[in-house]
């Protein structure tokens, strides 16, 4: 019964709400293949001069450098708490994977980065506000949410600017941003789910990730390259 709802929470958005999505993604939780062993050029990933899309978020402050465009693929959960109530958000789960490239050099459109990519990364909720991005080679960063825009369409979820916090925070990073976000919106009622239902809803969204330039400096000039 609950696996059949789960299953209907997630088809639905898929054939319905996804036109744009490649039809070959993976949900989480199903093992990604390791990256094969060619890089993409980097001077087709120079983020320095990248502008974020039209917005009506803070833009980010001067102390800070773009780091990494990250694409999030996977599912905002929703709970029911009765059949009549207004579905709650409880947090979203998602795979990372390394956009650097396929934004920097146009290829914007969400959902473009191959299948046998690896994931960089990944999202999740430690309580129901306080989203944590775990990515190898910047940390771990725990953030809270500072800033919300509706989405150019009503049918994705908000734009988001999120800080990091001290707490459960071991990276550079200050400010996320959740941008040109597609899918994930909680359906409008509970109609046909139980009290305690978790509904998920497939999403896919660009996180802006900005750390302290300072830091990161600091860091590449002692580990020679990276972050
Ligand atoms: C690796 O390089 C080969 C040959 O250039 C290319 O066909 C393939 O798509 C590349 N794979 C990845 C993951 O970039
Ligand atoms: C990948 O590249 C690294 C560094 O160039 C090399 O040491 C390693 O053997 C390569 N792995 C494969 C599977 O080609
Ligand atoms: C959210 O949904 C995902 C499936 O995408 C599931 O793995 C995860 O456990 C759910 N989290 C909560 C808190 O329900
Ligand atoms: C993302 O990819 C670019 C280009 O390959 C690379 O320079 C950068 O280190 C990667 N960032 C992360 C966090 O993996």
């Amino acid at each position: 019964m609950l696996s059949s709802l789960l299953l209907a929470g997630i088809a639905l958005p898929l054939t319905f709400a996804f036109p744009t999505l490649t039809p070959n993604v993976r949900l989480p939780g199903i093992k990604w293949p390791r990256q094969e062993n060619n890089t993409t050029e980097d001077d087709t990933c120079n983020l320095a001069s990248l502008q974020q899309p039209a917005s009506t978020l803070t833009p980010p402050g001067a102390d800070v450098s773009l780091v990494l465009i990250a694409l999030g693929h996977g599912t905002q959960n929703y709970s029911c708490a009765s059949e009549t109530a207004t579905p709650t958000a409880i947090g979203a789960v998602a795979d990372l994977f390394n956009a650097s490239c396929a934004v920097a050099s146009g290829s914007t459109s969400l959902g473009s980065i191959a299948e046998d990519a690896a994931a960089i990364g990944a999202h999740f909720f430690v309580d129901n506000t306080t989203p944590d991005f775990d990515i190898v080679g910047l940390g771990n960063t725990q953030a809270k949410k500072v800033e919300s825009m509706a989405a150019p369409q009503a049918t994705n979820v908000p734009w988001l600017k999120l800080d990091a916090q001290a707490q459960g925070t071991t990276s550079a990073v200050k400010n996320i941003y959740r941008l040109q976000t597609v899918g994930g919106v909680a359906p409008k009622d509970c109609t046909g789910h139980k009290a305690g239902d978790v509904v998920t809803v497939e999403y896919e969204a660009q996180y802006w990730i900005y750390a302290i330039t300072e830091v990161v400096e600091a860091r590449r000039r002692k580990r020679g390259v990276g972050l």
